[in-house]
């Protein structure tokens, strides 16, 4: 099967943040050296614990946030220096969701029209001969019963239901979305991700799924990659990863679901690490089950270990 082309590749991203305690200035590493690329029409996700750096990698991607080195090309088109707010393309074609819907400015609108401003925002029309391209949005989303609603009477699933609306609408090449299923109860979440596979199904549509729900990223990607500590430790299919993972940080995650990973739950030691504390070595050194000296020291390089799996880690080298 011929792989399909990439729609965003993006090359030894890196962001740092300066911290200073009162003089005492320490670097935060929160994205560190970070290459990989999207196929069109796939779902890849980013998962790994909290304060690992996927959001400020979506951030990144999504050119909300300016990376301190690196670059991103989109659809080979280098935009590492183009700015989203002067771009009307780009903010068309990569739309990012977070996890929280903010109306405030216009929770008085119904839905249907809020959807219908941001159409309008974008200069796209919504009713071309005599198709409404909202009430078609709406209705594909099984969102039709609310579409007079004001925004302000909606529940948060509702909400978040019309955050990704506001997004598709646009019919973007690659959406990001930002663990959006955060803060929704069960019920709620199936129906979101539902929806998201639904809408996949009808127009060709690239998502970037970022989420520390490893449920939820099992039932939706194509591609996985997970990071710790500002890095990528592991990537490869969702099964590969779920199933076959090699890492000993992926083994130890994908142990914390029983129902997928079939063997023994691995509990790990210590501490997620400080972002600020230099390492020339393996970030999960400290509390990696295996480690050996050279891990201490010696940083491993992420290579393909199995047909389309990557791993970073010096037992395999
Ligand atoms: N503007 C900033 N200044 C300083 N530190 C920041 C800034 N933005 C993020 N960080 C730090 O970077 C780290 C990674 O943050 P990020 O939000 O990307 O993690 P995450 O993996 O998305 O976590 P979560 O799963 O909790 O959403 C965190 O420790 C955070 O405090
Ligand atoms: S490189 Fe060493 S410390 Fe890092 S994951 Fe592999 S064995 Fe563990
Ligand atoms: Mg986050």
């Amino acid at each position: 099967m011929q792989a399909s082309p990439s729609l965003i590749e993006i090359y030894n991203m890196e962001k740092h943040y300066i911290k200073n305690k009162l003089y005492n200035t320490s670097v935060l590493r929160v994205v560190d050296g970070i290459s990989l690329s999207i196929s069109k029409g796939e779902t890849f996700s980013l998962i790994g614990e909290s304060g690992c750096g996927k959001s400020t990698l979506g951030r990144i991607i999504g050119k909300l946030l300016t990376p301190t080195t690196g670059k991103i090309l989109f659809e080979g088109r280098d935009i590492t220096k183009l700015v989203r707010k002067k771009d009307k393309k780009l903010q068309k074609d990569i739309q990012y969701v977070d996890k929280e819907a903010s109306f405030k400015w216009i929770k008085r609108y119904t839905v249907f029209k809020m959807l219908e401003k941001v159409l309008e925002t974008h200069e796209m029309r919504s009713n071309t001969n005599g198709h409404c391209l909202t009430s078609h949005l709406l209705n594909s989303m099984g969102l039709a019963h609310i579409a007079y609603h004001p925004i302000q009477g909606l529940t948060p699933g509702e909400r978040q239901l019309v955050n990704i609306a506001c997004a598709f609408i646009l019919q973007p090449k690659l959406l990001i979305l930002n663990d959006p299923l955060s803060g929704l109860d069960l019920s709620v979440q199936s129906q979101v991700l539902n929806t998201l596979s639904h809408l996949k199904k009808k127009r060709a549509i690239t998502y970037l799924f970022i989420s520390d729900n490893l449920n939820a990223s099992y039932c939706i990607s194509d591609q996985v990659a997970v990071m710790y500590k500002g890095r990528i430790v592991e990537k490869g299919t969702v099964s590969q990863i779920y199933e076959e993972p090699i890492h000993p940080y992926t083994q130890a995650l994908m142990s914390t679901i029983p129902s997928i990973y079939k063997r023994e739950r691995i509990v790990l030691k210590g501490a997620p690490p400080s972002l600020s504390s230099p390492s020339n070595g393996c970030p999960f050194y400290k509390r990696c089950p295996f480690a050996q000296e050279a891990c201490k020291s010696r940083q491993p390089l992420l290579r393909e270990i199995r047909s389309g799996q990557f791993v970073s880690c010096h037992l395999y080298t």
